[in-house]
């Protein structure tokens, strides 16, 4: 079964490298598993997803396993309070993770795939393909496309029945079969938000293709519909998402400049890898957005909205409540997870004690993701409650130690080399932060070990925390290079075409997350907010 996070990562000139966090040993596994590796090479056996490696190896400068359960438990504490960002944009962060990690060819006939698909297919972009799998025409696709080949295929949900408010699922004799989610991603009903954002998405690229002028001919009505999705998604991205993460004069700067570190030269439409820096460190800073609890909507109100029945009301994470499909009670309420206000609607806005803001993007993540639904990370259901793996953190760093990342100072100093402006952390900022995770449990030795030569994922999250809770530095640097890639090599691309202007949006522009819904939900109340 497909959970949400890789096993493990074949990283270009090294092979296989970690294995799966789910077995007891969690400890500092040998970084490359070269048998795994020849014996895929020997089978001739194409590699999973093309990630890199864009620093140095972390070579003796991993924690502990006593370290690392110690720092997983300072995190995971809460702690660092709300930010200013509306906390749809965590979900909006984990559909965009998918999409840029997302193996197409998972979904391809290998009869079908052509050497140069199977390459792109398994590289990181922002194409949508967790949205459109390989395309309608695609026989291991078609599944996802109403019987046109054109509009993407919707979901029901139940008591009443809504249509278009859930994923598509399935049919078969077993619940569990019925409840799966038929969507390129299953990681994408990891959860009810992420689930709500994806039939967003679904109902964003419906209402191009009903929009689309009817002289453009019924051949290329689902390309022509798709090539504008995802020029906007990606303005979007690029103007709205990663400015509120990320200091906005780096975005400005690999955007304006090009990128200085990641595949500097690469020509356009050149086949992007994914660094690990990115996936196993810089991206998972949308953990530290999660909150414990929503105002979810009319129904689940007042933080009833909890994480873990944001779990349970998903197929992956859950079992939908033990239905087959959702609920019409949890269908979400767009209001309460992005501000219809920057658009000047009002009308669309919920009073601020009812609005959702995602947490302060620091060292601290709520404390339900000490304890993941075994489930969703592929454990058996009988694993204790404060079993280790289940922490989010712990296992975040492990990843790390497994694949033996460089550490903050390492890609601090690494940068700098490459001629990037970023200022090394102190000892001090990093021991000290700004109310977020207190390393105090850790002994003397620990503490100095984790303060010369600090995780990754810890040292981004840190910066963020000493810049009121936007990366900076070493983070912002890799986030933003690894997304102007990944746009790059995207089939339909803005970076490519910089003659794109969004026509969708208020002018010409601007193009925003609100408004792709206001868009895809018609600007109505009874569609964005359908329980009230
Ligand atoms: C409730 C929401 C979420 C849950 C439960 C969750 C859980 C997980 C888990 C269990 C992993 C694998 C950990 C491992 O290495 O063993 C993972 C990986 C990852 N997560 Fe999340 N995550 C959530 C939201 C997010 C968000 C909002 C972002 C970014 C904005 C994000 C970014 C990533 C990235 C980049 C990875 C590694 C790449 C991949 O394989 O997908 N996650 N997450």
């Amino acid at each position: 079964m497909q959970t949400h996070g890789s096993e493990s990562y074949y990283v270009i000139g090294e092979g296989l490298l970690g294995e799966s966090i789910d077995g007891r040993d969690l400890g500092d596994e040998p970084p490359i598993v070269a048998a795994a590796a020849a014996a895929a090479d020997a089978a001739d056996v194409t590699p999973p997803f093309r990630f890199s490696r864009l620093g140095p190896k972390g070579v003796n400068r991993q924690l502990g396993e006593p370290n690392r359960k110690k720092v997983g438990a300072a995190m995971a504490v809460a702690g660092g309070g709300q930010s200013q960002i509306p906390a749809g944009f965590t979900y909006l962060g984990q559909f965009i993770d998918h999409d840029l990690t997302f193996d197409k060819t998972a979904v391809m006939l290998g009869a079908n795939v052509t050497p140069a698909e199977l390459l792109q297919g398994r590289s990181p972009s922002l194409d949508l393909d967790s949205l459109y799998g390989a395309g309608p025409e695609d026989p291991e696709s078609a599944k996802f496309y109403e019987a046109d080949g054109i509009h993407l295929k919707v979901g029901k949900t139940v008591g009443p029945t809504k249509v278009g408010f859930d994923l598509p699922r399935g049919a078969g004799s077993t619940n569990a079969q019925k409840r799966k989610a038929i969507i390129p991603d299953p990681r994408n009903d990891e959860n009810l938000a992420v689930a709500q954002m994806h039939c967003a998405m679904i109902r964003f690229h419906n209402r191009v293709v009903d929009t689309l002028p009817a002289s453009v001919p019924q051949g290329q009505r689902f390309a022509k519909a798709r090539k504008r999705v995802t020029k906007h998604y990606q303005w979007m991205i690029r103007t709205d998402y990663l400015p509120r993460i990320c200091a906005a004069g780096v975005v400005n700067d690999v955007f304006n400049n090009g990128r200085k570190v990641f595949e500097p030269g690469a020509p356009a439409m050149s086949v992007p890898t994914m660094p690990i820096e990115f996936s196993v460190a810089a991206f998972r800073l949308g953990h530290a957005m999660i909150r414990a609890r929503y105002n979810w909507n009319a129904v689940f109100d007042n933080g009833g909205g909890t994480l873990g029945l944001l779990f349970t009301f998903s197929a992956l994470g859950g079992d939908l409540g033990g239905d087959t499909r959702l609920a019409s009670i949890w269908i979400a309420d767009f209001r309460r997870l992005f501000n219809f206000g920057e658009a000047n609607k009002p009308n669309l806005t919920v009073p601020p004690a009812k609005f959702n803001r995602a947490m302060r993007i620091d060292t601290t993540i709520v404390d339900p993701l000490q304890h993941l639904p075994p489930k969703a990370i592929g454990l058996p259901g009988s694993t204790p409650f404060n079993d280790v793996a289940r922490n989010l953190a712990f296992r975040n760093l492990t990843r790390a130690g497994m694949l033996k990342l460089a550490t903050g100072q390492q890609m601090a100093n690494f940068l700098k080399n490459k001629g990037v402006n970023v200022t090394k952390l102190t000892k001090a900022q990093i021991r000290n932060g700004n109310n977020g995770a207190d390393l105090g449990a850790l002994t003397q030795a620990q503490r100095e070990a984790f303060l010369k030569n600090t995780p990754l994922w810890f040292y981004v999250l840190r910066e963020a925390e000493l810049n009121g809770g936007k990366l900076k530095g070493v983070g912002a640097r890799i986030v933003a290079e690894t997304f102007h890639r990944a746009m790059q090599g995207s089939t339909s691309s803005i970076v490519n075409d910089p003659s794109f202007a969004p026509t969708l949006g208020p002018n010409s522009t601007t193009f925003r997350m609100v408004d792709l819904l206001l868009f895809a939900f018609e600007g109505k109340k009874a569609l964005l907010a359908p329980n009230g």
